[in-house]
């Protein structure tokens, strides 16, 4: 791959692996665009980025900022840019819908108004996620966004309308959508660097703030590591893989039920003495009207952290309702040795970080980005 690559939100937690592997498997030069509201955070940024990539970045990386609600937020990018590799974005379950759209929604079409003019372009990979299907069930295939679907939440919502905007505004941009499965670990040896609400439930349950587990104990969870996903972005950023919709997630056999997940991750918090001096019992699985209402009851108990756990859970807790069966043909054709999900194993390896570090409050090292073993 000759000319260059943009990463946007290159020092978020992918964006920083897809930077690190793209330094790590091919001989781009690299823009990577950051956050900055002036000088001196863009050097801060700058500082805590490029020792990270390490000695592979040495002149061949470039971090300009870039702040998606600003007007034209990559003019400041110029050169031969081949791709573009669109990974900035609030991810918050809770982000507001004013500001997902304004980021997710407006930033995304800057992003690739950008892309439309850059006349060597040959990618746009735009990240996003499976949910951006919404609270639809069954099939979901490897294409563009079909009908209208209700979201758990405004996240899910923006993720969708970047996906259908960039679709139908540009439709002569060489685009693919890369669908990021929830990713739990760094890599296949558990370690986590980035809470998000598949931690968080966890930790309710160790804590025994929860008690039960809104959704369906056949609901297939699609998990990743960052490795495998940045692997995954980069070989899609490529000229010679096909533009169109990719599903970056195991197929829907090797998925794992909700309850497999459950039963895995009790198994390991039942290695932990101070755990199982707690004697709790495994939590049963609650309908969706039972949640709602556990949820509204939370609310009147504001500073309880068992309220607060509920709350934490809830902007997600509807998709556990929503089985999907999601393809991963179209990726599995454009990556040749593509890693087999580790499944089980990966929880298990995932809850055993958790719990040695009591979800990083002790010895947690996060250590240099390391482009990673994806197998
Ligand atoms: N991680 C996952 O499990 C997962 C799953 C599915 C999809 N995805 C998608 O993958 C992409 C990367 O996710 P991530 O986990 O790396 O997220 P992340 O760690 O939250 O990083 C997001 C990046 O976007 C930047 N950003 C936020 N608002 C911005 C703005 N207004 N202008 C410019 N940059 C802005 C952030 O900068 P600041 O730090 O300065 O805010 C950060 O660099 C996202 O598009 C996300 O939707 C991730």
């Amino acid at each position: 791959m000759s000319g260059r690559v943009v990463v946007t939100g290159a020092d978020g937690y992918i964006g920083r692996r897809v930077a690190a592997r793209f330094l790590a498997d091919t001989d781009t030069r690299l823009v990577l665009t950051v956050r900055a509201a002036d000088r001196a955070e863009l050097d801060a940024k700058t500082a805590r980025l490029l020792p990270e990539l390490g000695p592979a970045a040495d002149g061949r990386v470039e971090v300009l900022p870039a702040d998606l609600t600003h007007e034209a937020p990559l003019a400041a990018v110029t050169g031969d840019v081949t791709a573009v590799v669109h990974s900035a974005a609030r991810t918050a379950f809770d982000v507001s819908r004013p500001v997902a759209e304004r980021v997710n929604v407006d930033g995304t079409r800057r992003v690739a108004d950008f892309a439309a003019r850059c006349p060597a372009l040959e990618r746009l990979v735009l990240l996003s996620t499976l949910v951006s299907a919404g609270l639809r069930t069954g099939p979901v295939p490897e294409t563009a966004l079909v009908g209208e679907a209700e979201n758990a939440n405004h996240y899910e919502w923006s993720k969708a309308a970047g996906e259908r905007l960039v679709a139908a505004e540009f439709p002569d941009l060489p685009l693919s959508v890369a669908r990021l499965s929830t990713i739990v670990a760094d890599d296949d040896r558990g370690a986590v660097t980035q809470y998000n609400v598949f931690h968080n439930t966890l930790k309710m349950f160790f804590y025994g703030l929860m008690t039960v587990m809104p959704g369906l104990p056949h609901t297939r969870l699609y998990l990743a590591t960052a490795a495998f996903t940045s692997a995954a972005v980069v070989r899609l950023a490529s000229a010679d893989a096909p533009t169109g919709v990719y599903h970056l997630a195991p197929t829907a056999g090797q998925a794992l039920p909700l309850t497999d997940v459950m039963d895995t991750a009790f198994d390991v918090f039942g290695e932990d003495p101070a755990f199982r001096r707690r004697r709790l019992l495994r939590p049963e699985f609650c309908d969706d009207a039972t949640f709602r209402h556990l949820l509204a009851a939370a609310d009147g108990l504001r500073g309880s952290p068992a309220a607060g756990a509920l709350r934490t859970v809830a902007p997600f807790a509807e998709q556990m309702f929503h089985p999907k069966e999601f393809t991963n043909d179209r990726l599995r054709e454009a990556w040749p040795g593509m890693p087999t999900p580790a499944g089980l194993p990966l929880v298990a390896a995932t809850c055993r970080s958790l719990v040695a570090t009591r979800w990083g409050r002790q010895g947690a090292d996060a250590g240099p980005v390391r482009a990673g073993s994806t197998s």
